[in-house]
């Protein structure tokens, strides 16, 4: 048998301290984020395109640099709407979307600033970027205005989630106990709720998400503090009434390892990803109750071919051209991912919901 990691043994304290049982939302941000062990803070490779290199997962900007440099045509359209010279990007895993808009947007970037839990990631991040060490700057918290342009591809996903299952009819809210030196689910009663009616009777397990909503609240009330801004959401998610859809009656929450994806985070706790899908709807009334204009909300293919991008891939070879495309295909990351754009003023329109926004069905 195998020895408890020391991430595992804390969690197991955290556990006994909290009285033998840890809200699921705990238990995550411990696995993600506890300095030293969790996934996001320990030394493992996580992202590549290949489980050859150690990696768990891919993301679009390590996919293709089409990425960023089409995601850069509305960055630059927003920096100049908002007559700002700041990107702020939140969560910037290897820094390979912020290398792929500094080299795309050149001067009009005055200063990149990067917020992310992750120490380790941050020195990677510096690695990649070393070309444009005088531009960007790492924050350890965040400061009272941000004014500029804001992005995070796939960071929503990655912020904790509580879990609530409903069983003969009565919620509970899902949680970890220790077993020995090992996890296991236990369920207790609660008056928390998912934020439509869930029809029907049958047993149902789903997820809520206050720390990504909080999240966009906070960035809502600091970018109002400023003269200006917008900020740019690319994740995989739904609006609520396909996300609580009463046949996805086991959630959404997964695991990534070796680009594998499983169900259970209380195996290999800080060898894995964990994530949850966005609910989209609940992200835009954050940032609407908070004041925020929301620009649009489309699908990733929309986004980025209102952009240019197939103007992009015209131009690229054909093994860059099939990596992209994988940016838009209905089956990979063109449907399922989602963009949602916000706003600190209506007077103007951004390119990337130029055609096909959804904002109506959120
Ligand atoms: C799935 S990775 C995505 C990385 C990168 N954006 C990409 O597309 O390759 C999630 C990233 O979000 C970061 N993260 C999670 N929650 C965060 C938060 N509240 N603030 C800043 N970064 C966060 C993690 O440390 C990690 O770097």
């Amino acid at each position: 048998m195998t020895e408890p990691s020391d991430l595992s043994l804390r969690i197991h304290q955290a556990i006994a301290q909290a009285g033998g049982w840890l809200g699921f939302d705990r238990f995550m941000t411990m696995a993600l984020y506890e300095p030293g062990g969790g996934y996001y803070t320990n030394a493992l490779q996580k992202f590549g395109a290949l489980p050859a290199s150690g990696s768990d997962f891919v993301t679009a900007p390590l996919m293709s640099p089409l990425f960023g440099k089409t995601l850069a045509v509305q960055v630059q359209a927003a920096l100049q709407a908002t007559g700002t010279q700041e990107v702020w990007e939140f969560g910037a895993g290897t820094g390979a979307l912020a290398k792929q808009l500094l080299s795309g947007l050149g001067d009009a970037i005055g200063r990149y600033t990067i917020i992310d839990l992750s120490g380790t990631l941050r020195a990677r991040q510096a690695d990649t970027l070393l070309e444009y060490a005088d531009k960007v700057r790492w924050l350890d918290s965040w400061p009272e205005v941000i004014e500029g342009v804001v992005v995070g591809n796939e960071v929503l996903d990655a912020m904790p989630v509580q879990l609530l299952q409903r069983k003969n009819g009565v919620w509970h809210e899902r949680g970890v106990v220790s077993v020995g030196t090992g996890f296991a689910w236990q369920d207790q009663v609660t008056h928390l709720r998912p934020p439509v009616e869930i029809e029907g009777p049958h047993d149902y397990l789903t997820e809520i998400h206050p720390q990504a909503e909080a999240f966009v609240t906070s960035l809502a009330e600091r970018m109002l503090a400023g003269k200006g801004g917008a900020a740019f959401f690319l994740d995989y998610g739904f609006p609520e009434a396909e996300y609580f859809h009463p046949q996805r009656h086991m959630g959404t929450l997964m695991c990534h390892q070796l680009h594998q994806a499983d169900d259970n985070p209380l195996l290999d706790v800080g060898q894995k990803d964990i994530t949850a899908h966005v609910n989209f709807t609940g992200v835009a009334l954050a940032g609407q109750n908070a004041g925020l204009e929301v620009l649009g909300y489309t699908s990733q293919a929309w986004f980025l071919l209102n952009l240019g991008l197939a103007e992009q891939m015209a131009k690229a070879s054909l093994a860059e051209r099939s990596q992209a495309q994988r940016l838009i295909n209905e089956h990979e990351m063109g449907e399922l991912f989602k963009v949602i754009g916000f706003s600190t003023s209506a007077d103007w329109d951004a390119l990337g919901f130029s055609q096909g926004d959804r904002s109506h069905r959120l």
